[in-house]
C-alpha cells in the first residue's frame, strides 16, 4: 500500500489533533509515512504539536511526525495538504462578529459582513499558499481546503488560480446529516442527498435511504424541534455547545414558513435576522465562546502535559470535521468516486444559475477531482437569494482583486443582511481600521 506524506496547513489549529486522530485511525484504508505541521505561528503550532504527537504515539507510532514553519520543509513532495488556515485568528474573528453588531446588522464569521471581511483577509494568504505548494509538493499532489470563508476563497482561487489542485469543502451539511441521521435512527453514511447552495447557503432537496426519500420525515420532526435529538452531545461532541443547540433549533422557523427543502443552518442569517440579532450579545459572541471553550480545553491539556506528561486525549473531538476530510482524501487518493458535497464552479450544474459562480452541490469524488452532479433548475425564491448573496461574494473579491473601496461599498450594500447603503459604509469603515495589516489598501 502507496504510504503519503501529508501535510496540515495551519498545524496551530484547533481542530489539528482530531485531524489527525481521524488520519491514524484510517490507517488501514490511508496510510501516512509522514505528518507535517505548518504554521506561521511556529509558538502556537508548537503547542498543538504536543498534543499531535501524543496522537501519534497512540494510534500509530510509525508515522514521522514533523512541525515546521518553512514552506520548503513543510511541502517538499507532499501528496497531500490540508488547509484550515484562520487569517488574524480568533481576535479577528471576534472583530468580525462584533463589528456588524455595534449597527444591530448579524455578526457572524463566515456571513453576512463578517464573512465578506474575513474573505478579504484571507484571499491572498490562500494563493501564496497554492503557490508555495505548487512549488515544492508532488505533481499530483490534492489540497484540501477547509479554510473559511470558504466561498469567497474559492471565488478567489478560481479567478487567480484556477488550475490549482484544489478541492473546497465544508462541514456543515455533514453536520446536518449526522443530526438527520440520528433523528431517523440509521447510519450518517446511509444518507444519500441532493443538496444545492452557496457555501453556508444551500438546501437539501432529497434526503434518500436505502431507496426511500425521508426528507418528508424529516420536515415533520423539523417543523417542532428543528434538526436535533434530545442529547446531541450524545452525538456528537462537534456543534454541541449551547450556540450550535439554537443554530439547529432554528431551523424549525425557517421550515414553517418555507418546507419544501431542507435549509442549512447558516440561513438563518439571512433569513431569520432579527430575531438572530435580538438574541445576539453584542459583547460576547462566539469567538469569545470558542477561545474560552474549544481553544482554551486544548491549551490546558498542552499546559498540563508539560506539567504532568499525562495528555488528556478528551481536550480535542475528531467530530464530522475529523472524519469528512479524510474521507475526501481518501476517495481522491484511491479514486474511490464516493459522493460528498463539495464548492465547485457550476458551470451548468445548476441549469438556471450563472456558469461561473462556486456553488455547494453534490459531486463524485475521482482521483481527478470532482464529477458534479447536475441539478437541474432551481425555484425563483432560492435562485433569487442565491444570486443577491453571489453578487455580494463577488463584489468583495473584485473589491480585494482591484483594490477598490467602492466594490466593497457595493458587497456590503449588497448584502440581505445589512439593511442600507449608510450602515454599508460606516461597516466598510470599521472593518478597514480593524483590518490595518490584513486587508488590502482600498482606493
Ligand atoms: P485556529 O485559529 O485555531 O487555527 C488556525 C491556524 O491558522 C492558526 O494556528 C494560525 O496561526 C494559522 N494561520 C493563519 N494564517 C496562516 C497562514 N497564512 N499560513 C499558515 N497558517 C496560518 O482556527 P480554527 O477555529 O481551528 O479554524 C481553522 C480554519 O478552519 C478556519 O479558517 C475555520 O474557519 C476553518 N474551518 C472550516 C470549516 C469548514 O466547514 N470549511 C469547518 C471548521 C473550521
Ligand atoms: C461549521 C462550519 C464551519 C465553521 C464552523 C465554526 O462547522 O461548517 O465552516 O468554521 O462551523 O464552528 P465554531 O465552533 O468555530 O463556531
Ligand atoms: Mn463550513
Amino acid at each position: 500500500m502507496k504510504q503519503f506524506i501529508l501535510t496540515i496547513a495551519g498545524g496551530g489549529s484547533t481542530y489539528t489533533p482530531g485531524i489527525v486522530k481521524s488520519l491514524l485511525m484510517n490507517k488501514d484504508r490511508f496510510k501516512l509515512k509522514e505528518l507535517r505541521l505548518y504554521d506561521i505561528d511556529g509558538e502556537r503550532q508548537e503547542k498543538v504539536a504536543l498534543i499531535a504527537a501524543k496522537v501519534i504515539e497512540e494510534y500509530d507510532k510509525e508515522v514521522k511526525l514533523i512541525t515546521t514553519t518553512d514552506p520548503e520543509e513543510a511541502f517538499k513532495e507532499a501528496d497531500f495538504i490540508f488547509s484550515q488556515m484562520r487569517v488574524g485568528k480568533y481576535k479577528m474573528r471576534e472583530q468580525d462578529e462584533k463589528i456588524p453588531l455595534k449597527y444591530g446588522v448579524v455578526g457572524q464569521e463566515t456571513c453576512g459582513p463578517g464573512g465578506l471581511a474575513y474573505g478579504m483577509r484571507t484571499i491572498f494568504p490562500m494563493i501564496e499558499l497554492i503557490d508555495l505548494v505548487e512549488k515544492y509538493a508532488s505533481k499530483d499532489h490534492w489540497i484540501v481546503n477547509y479554510s473559511n470563508p470558504a466561498s469567497i476563497v474559492a471565488e478567489g482561487i478560481r479567478r487567480l488560480r484556477p488550475k490549482a489542485r484544489v478541492l473546497n469543502i465544508c462541514d456543515m451539511p455533514v453536520g446536518v446529516m449526522r443530526n438527520m441521521a440520528a433523528i431517523l435512527k440509521v447510519d450518517r453514511n446511509s444518507l444519500v442527498v441532493d443538496y444545492f447552495g452557496l457555501n453556508h447557503f444551500g438546501w437539501f432537496t432529497r434526503v434518500m435511504v436505502d431507496g426511500v426519500d425521508r426528507l418528508p420525515e424529516l420536515r415533520s420532526h423539523g417543523e417542532k424541534h428543528g434538526l436535533l435529538v434530545e442529547d446531541m452531545s450524545k452525538v456528537d461532541a462537534q456543534h454541541s455547545d449551547p450556540s450550535w443547540i439554537k443554530n439547529y433549533k432554528n431551523i424549525k422557523y425557517m421550515l414553517s414558513f418555507f418546507p419544501d427543502y431542507i435549509p442549512n443552518p447558516y440561513l438563518q442569517y439571512y433569513l431569520l435576522g432579527d430575531k438572530v440579532v435580538s438574541e445576539m450579545d453584542k459583547n460576547r459572541t462566539r469567538a469569545n465562546e470558542v477561545m474560552e471553550g474549544r481553544e482554551k480545553k486544548l491549551f490546558d491539556a498542552v499546559e498540563e502535559y508539560k506539567a504532568t506528561g499525562r495528555v488528556d486525549l478528551s481536550s480535542f473531538y475528531v467530530g464530522v470535521h475529523g472524519q469528512f476530510i479524510v474521507d475526501v482524501a481518501i476517495s481522491l487518493a484511491y479514486n474511490l468516486r464516493k459522493r460528498f458535497l463539495v464548492i465547485v464552479e457550476n458551470k451548468g450544474a445548476i441549469s438556471n444559475f450563472p456558469s461561473d459562480a462556486m456553488v455547494e452541490v453534490p459531486a463524485y469524488i475521482t482521483s481527478d477531482g470532482p464529477e458534479v452532479v447536475r441539478i437541474g433548475e432551481i425555484p425563483t425564491f432560492y435562485r433569487g437569494m442565491m444570486e443577491q448573496q453571489l453578487a455580494s461574494e463577488k463584489l468583495m473579491v473584485d473589491a480585494c482583486l482591484e483594490g477598490s473601496y467602492n466594490k466593497a461599498l457595493m458587497a456590503l450594500t449588497m448584502n440581505k443582511t445589512v439593511p442600507s447603503a449608510f450602515t454599508a459604509k460606516k461597516l466598510l469603515d470599521d472593518f478597514i481600521l480593524a483590518n490595518k495589516g490584513y486587508w488590502p489598501e482600498l482606493k
